[in-house]
């Protein structure tokens, strides 16, 4: 891959060239996670807007230049990316905000975001030559790995609490992953697989530990850039567990900014629960002491929002980067706010997000009715999961269906 030059570990800098057919996950010297680094003048030769332009190619494939994969022959044959982006009709004017956006990425094949994440692990994983890969999830990373596994024949082993959301534990089992369901929290569900990959020798798609999920959760940024038609968001929202979305968003922006397709970098806003702040309690303290080395909080996560309950970040020191480097924020809300954010983005704009999902929009009216965001800059609020993903949350805001008998009359003195 003559557009790789290597590796480079979180906040230390420390570099490792790049060796065919074998991953590094973590920097030797200081066990920070690593960021795959590009020789952005050889990729500049190869590949610039008129490409996109003239691409029939409505997938992340689109991006493969910039991806790292040797060639197009392993990948997943699922429509993966290239998500719609719609203006908001109501929601926007209702807080004051003229141009807001929804990425909708409960669209992709698994119904998440994860579906960039693991396309990407996934072919790097067959390229390097894998016969199994596993993962630690909170769902839907699993889900996601086991599905655009299913897709091309290779078995996945995967991890997640047992309390996951039933859908999630549904779509692995259909997807014909070997599911664990581990009687612990996400955190442990996560070493446990850290431990079965080393000691089996398996491929670990781990989220953060393996450094080319960053690099498929980036495609995201490259489309809301070409969907805008290049021109740059000011502000971009995102839930945030791990922080290894937002960090894949700030890389696609800079990898952007780098090879000169565009002239700034959005700010970045990751959004937690209070019930699950790690990032925003880091970030606090950061700009408390903003030369201290950064330092990542643990909390005990109880979110209702199951696919950000997280008590260690395990992509935290980039995601701080992400926010603290573009001069953006964390933000914190309630569980009640971010189920609020479900009934009203689906009565209001037809989009059904998980709690997690919705997290993002649920940040973004927390800051328009505090008076925090112009009204006329462009802000994107990323839905990272689907609805149905998550039934019995959304139930618990969605209120009840009106039980009547087969009878026209009854209907006709509730209409009336
Ligand atoms: C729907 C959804 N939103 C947001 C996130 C948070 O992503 P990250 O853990 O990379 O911060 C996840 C992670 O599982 C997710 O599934």
């Amino acid at each position: 891959m003559k557009h790789i030059r290597g590796y480079e570990s979180a906040l230390s800098g420390n570099f490792y060239s790049y060796e065919p057919g074998k991953i590094k996950y973590q920097c030797d010297k200081t066990g920070e996670n690593l960021d795959v680094v590009y020789d952005y003048d050889y990729i500049k030769k190869h590949f610039n807007k008129a490409d996109l332009k003239d691409s029939r190619d409505y997938s992340i494939w689109r991006y493969a230049p910039m991806l790292p994969v040797k060639t197009l022959d392993h990948i997943p044959p699922l429509q993966i990316g290239w998500t719609p982006l719609y203006k908001s009709r109501k929601l926007g004017k209702n807080i004051g905000l003229d141009n807001l956006y929804f990425k909708d990425d409960g669209r992709n094949p698994s119904a998440s975001f994860k579906d960039r994440a693991s396309a990407i692990a996934l072919v790097r994983a067959i390229e390097d030559g894998a016969t199994i890969v596993t993962g630690a999830s909170t769902g839907n990373a699993g889900s996601s790995m086991a599905c655009l596994c299913a897709s091309v024949g290779m078995p996945a082993v995967i991890f997640v609490p047992e309390k996951a959301p039933v859908a999630k534990i549904a779509q692995l089992l259909i997807f014909g992953a070997k599911v664990f369901a581990v009687r612990g929290t996400y955190d442990e569900a996560f070493d446990l697989c850290l431990k079965v990959s080393g000691e089996f020798g398996w491929i670990n798609r781990n989220t953060g530990y393996n450094p080319f999920t960053r690099e498929g959760k980036k495609t995201c940024a490259f489309e809301i850039c070409e969907q805008l038609e290049w021109e740059v968001p000011d502000r971009v929202f995102v839930s945030v567990g791990d922080g290894n979305i937002i960090s894949g968003l700030w890389k696609g922006f800079r990898d952007l900014f780098k090879l000169g397709f565009i002239d700034k970098i959005p700010k970045l806003y990751g959004v937690q629960s209070e019930k699950s702040n790690s990032i925003f309690l880091s970030v606090k303290e950061c700009k408390l002491d903003p030369d201290a080395d950064i330092r990542i909080c643990t909390v005990k996560a109880t979110t209702i929002a199951d696919s950000i309950s997280v008590d260690t970040p395990r992509d935290g020191q980039m995601a701080v980067r992400a926010i603290l480097e573009t001069d953006g924020d964390a933000v914190q809300v309630s569980d009640e706010d971010i189920l609020d954010a479900v009934k009203l983005l689906g009565k209001n704009e037809g989009i059904f997000a998980e709690p997690a999902g919705a997290t993002a929009y649920a940040g973004v009216r927390k800051l328009a009715l505090m008076g925090d965001l112009p009204e006329d800059e462009t802000i994107v609020a990323v839905i990272t999961g689907n609805g149905l993903k998550d039934v019995s949350s959304a139930l618990k805001v969605a209120g009840k269906p009106i039980g009547i008998n087969p009878d026209l009359d009854e209907v006709k003195r509730y209409i009336n």
